[in-house]
């Protein structure tokens, strides 16, 4: 889809169809008056009728309209004329996008940038509109025949006004730019397990390191991981055909001594559960166990079109988690890198066995900060839902940063302790640690047996069990929380 932006009146800008707001009781914002007055009270009279009251979230295409320019007009409610709270404006937003769906309409201009917001400015909502639209029109057809899909949109115009066009146009380069980022997330989320292996992520690293100067992408092998005795990460691939790969992408926007900000991803491309076999419905899902991975992709993407001027170390441990002769077995007890020694009581808590030789690893990086993302356990679903993310950490300056990214990108993150008392949880008898801690508080005690690989720098951990993907009718994947990093760099960046 292409992006741009148009500071010129409504009436001037040729479309298939104008996404025009109305407030509550039908109140116009200025430029619906003056594109009124030029389709002879067109939108008046629609109004007059009654069919949209400016509930926010109503819409009613006008599908004839007398202009020489504008094909069609989409009034969509915006609620109270008064600044919008930003999710009545995505909700504004994404009833207009469903509108167009199956339509044949393919030049859009957005107008929703004229609408206050508050506390946002015009580099906000013009990110949002193109997030939102991009996120909206996505469908995954890779493995199709036939390759249509629900929108014919190919074009979309943001409104913008003199004043505020600097702000647009800083808003439309980072929306393309974290869309694009949440794009491919998706994409490779989606692809199954089949095709999209660790040795296929890898492939797909270096190709981001082709496209972007800026971004250098290596790849460990496991004799690579061997050497640097990462006996954690490597039990799990053991029982995997599929050879494990440590994939690192080297983000240098920044000046060359700055710290950089570390960003892990947890890589299962898929979690069978290894001889702790799952159930078998809804396995399927577990495709998605590489959605951490495919975040610090497209969270790295984003970086690079953004240019930010920051040092961003993306990296990837990958593997599967199958049940195999050579497989983890519960009770086999493990060296880490780190060199303590872990229990495996259950071979289905593997992302914790990856991620703890991966933190590990971060440290000759000196980071300023190290964030992981990682869908680690269901018992985050049963905690949080499909809401927020599971946030723990073990510095409340990182933790707070990362929240005020969350609202800004509406990708939101709840808070949960990382107490010392959790920590019984995971003593072992026979090991230093055990993988896992019972059935209580299933997301702190992940959290609590990473965090004794964490011990030498600022670590917040993103358990996105709950918001990756969606289950059900709507299955896909969500891109999540490429638009909440993506915030947090930029915050990083210019704050
Ligand atoms: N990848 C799963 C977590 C998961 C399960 C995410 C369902 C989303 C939906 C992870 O590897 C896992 O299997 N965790 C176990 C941990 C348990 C054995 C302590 C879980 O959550 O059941
Ligand atoms: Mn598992
Ligand atoms: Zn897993």
């Amino acid at each position: 889809m292409d992006y741009s932006l148009e500071t010129g009146p409504l009436d001037t800008l040729l479309c298939d169809c104008l996404i025009l707001g109305v407030y509550q009781d039908q109140q116009l914002s200025t430029s619906a008056k003056s594109l009124n007055e030029s389709t002879q009270e067109l939108i008046k009279k629609i109004l007059a009728r009654g069919d949209i009251a400016g509930k926010n979230g109503e819409t009613v295409l006008i599908n004839a309209v007398p202009s020489k320019t504008i094909d069609r007009i989409l009034l969509v409610g915006l609620g109270e004329n008064q600044p919008l709270t930003t999710k009545n404006f995505r909700k504004a937003l994404l009833a207009s996008i469903n509108s167009l769906k199956k339509t044949t309409i393919s030049t859009v201009v957005c107008n929703l940038s004229d609408c206050a917001v508050s506390g946002m400015d015009g580099a906000w909502k013009t990110r949002q509109i193109v997030e939102v639209f991009s996120d909206t029109v996505y469908q995954f057809t890779t493995c199709k025949t036939n390759k249509e899909t629900d929108y014919n949109i190919k074009q979309l115009i943001i409104t913008s006004t003199d004043n505020e066009l600097t702000l647009s146009e800083q808003g439309l380069q980072q929306g393309k730019a974290i869309a694009e980022g949440i794009n491919l997330t998706k994409y490779l989320a989606d692809l199954p397990g089949n095709i999209c292996t660790p040795s296929f992520l890898a492939e797909q690293a270096l190709a981001l390191g082709k496209t972007y100067s800026t971004l250098d992408v290596s790849v460990l092998e496991e004799a690579d991981m061997e050497k640097l005795g990462m006996g954690a990460l490597l039990s799990v691939s053991r029982g995997s055909r599929q050879p494990a790969k440590l994939i690192t992408l080297n983000y240098q926007g920044g000046e060359k001594n700055t710290k950089p900000i570390v960003l892990i991803g947890k890589g299962l491309t898929f979690d069978a559960g290894g001889i702790s076999l799952k159930q078998a419905p809804g396995m399927d899902e577990m495709k998605y166990d590489m959605c951490g991975g495919a975040s610090v992709l497209g969270t790295l993407l984003a970086a690079a079109q953004m240019k930010l001027p920051l040092n961003i170390i993306g990296l990837v441990p990958t593997s599967e988690n199958m049940p195999d002769g050579d497989a983890n077995k519960p009770g086999d007890i493990l060296t880490s890198m780190a060199g303590k020694t872990i229990e495996v009581l259950n071979t289905d808590a593997e992302g914790r066995l990856l991620l703890c030789d991966t933190l590990t690893y971060a440290e000759r990086f000196n980071p300023d900060v190290v964030i992981d993302l990682a869908t680690l356990t269901g018992a985050c679903l049963v905690a949080l839902g499909r809401v927020p993310s599971g946030l723990l950490g073990n510095n409340d300056e990182l933790c707070d940063s990362l929240i005020a990214a969350s609202i800004t990108a509406n990708d939101s993150l709840w808070r949960l302790p990382l107490w010392e008392e959790y920590q019984e949880q995971l003593k072992s008898n026979f090991a230093d640690l055990a993988n896992v801690g019972g059935k209580d508080a299933g997301t702190i005690t992940a959290a609590c047996f990473l965090s004794h690989f964490a011990e030498n720098f600022n670590w917040a951990h993103l358990d996105i069990a709950g918001t990756a993907w969606r289950s059900g009718n709507n299955k896909g994947a969500t891109g999540r929380p490429v638009p909440l990093l993506s915030q947090y760099l930029i915050n990083r960046a210019y704050d």
